[in-house]
């Protein structure tokens, strides 16, 4: 058996050094190496040799097939390489054409548009800050004045871990988090961007999704100074000639609380199918942070106050790109993608 394996190694090897193509060379493979070649077929005949002979045939085999194989692989590129040679000799090769293009990636769209918001924020000197995807019931809700069964929780339909954990369903928790940290020291200057979960479906609702908090806390800080840097934020996203407006409206975390509306970014405040004829479309919810809420995280609410705002990122990116459906931006085709990089 030992000899039948070495003659046909010698056979094998004269054949290959011979090979002119690339074919012949695949057509070896398969002759000698295949599942149905000549090594298999020797080996086959193991079974009828004593069994201390069985383990050095079989190292043998092992050898020779490896062999064999290195010797395909470098054949294989020696053929290249001729090839190669060979055009480049018959001048084949235009060595002038452009070369072929890299496809690079790009980011998200929506991480382009939170980025940018956190550049403009930075710009106005806030600091990021991050809090857990998995939350508690405690800075979910009960740190923002929503204690359990408080009406306002039916507003946000939440998937639970357990009874008192859940996927946070706003970035507001983060407010409790570094008041907590930072009291009673200011100004305290944040914004907090990330994801959120919620149980809605739909071309506006996305299951998940993603918001940008904001939070100052400090001894002299109104309204106004909410509504200047709003102001100042929608003006550097979407044009110096917006405008901004407050309209009353309710939040257990803040008070008094505001829905906050910019100018529409397709009339430009002369009224069209995308502002409902209003002019105005609405951005983000805020207001002055709740006494229960400054004095539940260690603010004393004589001292201080605080305002607070949260806008939705996928908001502001369909408004920015007008895209009219939310799921565009999880759909992941590349097609949409590409064109906001
Ligand atoms: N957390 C609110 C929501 O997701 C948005 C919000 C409203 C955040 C008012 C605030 C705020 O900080 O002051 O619906």
């Amino acid at each position: 058996m030992r000899e039948k394996l070495e003659s046909m190694r010698e056979l094998a090897e004269s054949e290959i050094k011979l090979a002119k193509t690339g074919e012949e060379l695949r057509q070896l493979q398969v002759k000698y190496l295949g599942k149905k070649g000549e090594l298999t077929a020797i080996l086959r005949g193991m079974g009828g040799l004593p069994p201390h002979e069985r383990p050095v045939v079989g190292e043998l085999a092992n050898r020779i097939r490896d062999n064999l194989a290195t010797l395909i692989d470098g054949k294989e590129r020696e053929l290249k390489e001729e090839a190669r040679r060979r055009l480049f000799a018959e001048n084949k090769v235009d060595v002038t054409l452009p070369g072929r293009p890299v496809v690079l990636g790009h980011l998200h769209p929506l991480t382009v548009v939170m980025e940018e918001i956190a550049d403009i924020f930075l710009g106005l000197g806030f600091n990021i800050a991050e809090g857990p995807e998995v939350e508690t019931d405690y800075y979910n809700f009960e740190a923002l004045n929503m204690p359990k069964e408080h009406p306002a929780r039916e507003m946000q339909d939440s998937f639970y871990i357990r009874p008192d954990i859940l996927l946070r369903t706003h970035t507001s928790p983060v407010q409790a988090r570094v008041m907590e940290k930072t009291a009673p020291q200011v100004p305290v200057r944040i914004i907090a961007p990330g994801k959120v979960y919620r149980r809605d479906d739909d071309a506006t609702h996305s299951p998940m999704f993603h918001q940008v908090e904001g939070l100052v806390i400090d001894r002299e800080i109104s309204l106004s100074d909410l509504k200047g840097t709003l102001l100042l934020f929608t003006q550097q996203m979407f044009g110096p000639e917006q405008q901004v407006r407050l309209r009353p409206s309710f939040f257990p975390f803040t008070e008094p609380s505001a829905e906050v509306d910019m100018s529409c970014v397709i009339c430009r405040g002369s009224g069209c199918r995308v502002c409902k004829e209003s002019g105005w479309i609405e951005i983000l919810g805020a207001g002055m942070v709740h006494p229960n809420v400054l004095s539940m995280s260690g603010y004393d609410p004589e001292d201080y106050r605080g305002y607070a705002f949260g806008m939705g990122v996928e908001r502001i990116a369909m408004l920015k790109y007008g895209i009219d459906d939310l799921r565009l931006f999880f759909a992941n085709d590349i097609r949409m993608l590409r064109q906001f990089c």
